[in-house]
């Protein structure tokens, strides 16, 4: 017969879907009963009654226990956490301090990365935007990149944001996309030593304290490499999917998949590959694959998710990007704005908007007769 300890121990391979961590780690195994007959019940409590996930619990807590020497069968009861344990799961998963309201308005996160530094994510991020705009997308971007911040000048905007009368940093606004980051706050040219908590912290303010609105994409553009910026983010935003920038070469690619390894740790889900600085095209047509061939599709490959795009390498994409107005839009059918307002649809594809469900009327003789009420939307009637 396994030991109090080793059926908890067995537990933790029951992951919560949507938390991504195990039910132990979250403190939702409310108990455990052990029988003589080598029976064991087990009771895990869940968020909400109507949980969804229920079943999938139940059949992985089954599987796990039931894989234990000496048991003979498991039975699964569920209870829900108290509003206490509620709040304390909340500060156990890092998100104390971002209030369930703070992104309420935001459909889908995306959190663009790279293994190495200078592969063009603030230059993707910066045009996927402004395409995802032109595709009529609600968009903002978000400038994670606290200490080599790009995206105002990439936007071509400057200077100190308006706060709102309810205490609300509202974000700037260029060709349609909400723009926000810590250059708006610091000297320019200023080494700014974020770090620790004081880093964490302005993060947070940057996701709660800001008057992001009604979006369909964030997008944050993340600082190069693996460190506190994605972790802390990670820790905010669950629900983020990764994006990763590399370049076409074996060795960045290598470096890419690092970062994605670094992704998973921190349970974000990698959601595709962007490969840039795919070629250049000469005038005359000739093609040189500068930074080599076949990078980004390597990689996606490996990663088992889809590749946006391959971006080649073209001019007038860095010179609209020093000049502040992202060449999307000044000049879409460039190869590479084209290359990029393909990844735009590629992205809106990756996130299905889910569509409301109707349901029939109730017949007139169940309404009152304690048939549950007919949910749903209902239209406005002339
Ligand atoms: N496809 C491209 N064609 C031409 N120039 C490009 C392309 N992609 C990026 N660049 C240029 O390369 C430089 C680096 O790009 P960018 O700043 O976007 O990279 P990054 O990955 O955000 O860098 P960092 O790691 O420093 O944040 C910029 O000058 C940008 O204009
Ligand atoms: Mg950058």
């Amino acid at each position: 017969m396994p030991t109090h300890d080793e059926i908890l121990k067995s537990l933790e391979a029951v992951i919560d879907p949507e938390l991504r961590r195990s039910i132990v780690e979250l403190g939702m195994v409310r108990s455990i009963d052990q029988h003589p007959d080598g029976s064991v019940d087990v009771t895990v409590s869940l968020t909400t009654p109507g949980c969804p996930i229920r079943s999938t619990f139940e059949t992985a807590v089954r599987t796990a226990v039931g894989a234990l020497d000496g048991v003979t069968s498991v039975g699964v009861a569920f209870d829900v956490l108290s509003a206490d344990e509620k709040a304390g799961l909340q500060q156990k998963l890092g998100r104390g301090s971002l209030p369930a309201g703070a992104l309420a308005q935001v459909s889908n996160v995306v959190c663009i990365g790279s293994g190495k530094g200078g592969v063009g994510k603030s230059t993707i991020t910066a045009n996927l935007a402004a395409a995802l705009a032109a595709e009529g997308k609600t968009v903002g971007v978000l400038d994670a990149d606290v200490w080599g911040y790009s995206i105002p000048r990439m936007f071509g905007v400057q200077g100190r944001p308006p706060v709102t009368p309810d205490r609300k940093i509202q974000p700037f606004e260029a060709g349609g996309v909400k723009i926000m980051s810590i250059g708006f706050f610091v000297e320019e040219d200023s080494a700014v030593v974020w770090r620790g908590p004081m880093l964490h912290k302005a993060l947070t303010q940057f996701l709660e304290d800001v008057a992001w609105g009604e979006l369909d994409f964030l997008l944050v553009d993340l600082p190069p490499g693996t460190g506190d910026v994605s972790m802390t983010l990670a820790q905010l935003l669950p629900q983020a999917k990764f994006v990763i920038v590399t370049t076409p070469q074996a060795t960045a690619q290598k470096v890419a998949r690092r970062s994605a390894e670094m992704a998973h740790k921190v349970n974000l889900e990698v959601g595709a590959v962007i490969e840039n600085m795919a070629g250049f095209v000469t005038p005359s047509g000739e093609r040189f694959a500068i930074f080599g061939e076949g990078g980004g599709a390597e990689l996606a490959d490996e990663l088992d998710v889809p590749l946006l795009a391959r971006v080649p390498l073209t001019m007038p994409l860095r010179e609209q990007a020093d000049a502040g107005i992202p060449l999307v839009v000044t000049d879409p059918d460039d190869p590479a704005a084209q290359s990029i307002r393909q990844a735009a649809r590629g992205l809106i594809a990756m996130f299905p908007v889910e569509l409301p469900v109707f349901q029939a009327a109730a017949p007139a003789d169940a309404v009152g007769s304690g048939a549950p009420e007919p949910v749903g939307i209902s239209l406005p009637m002339a």
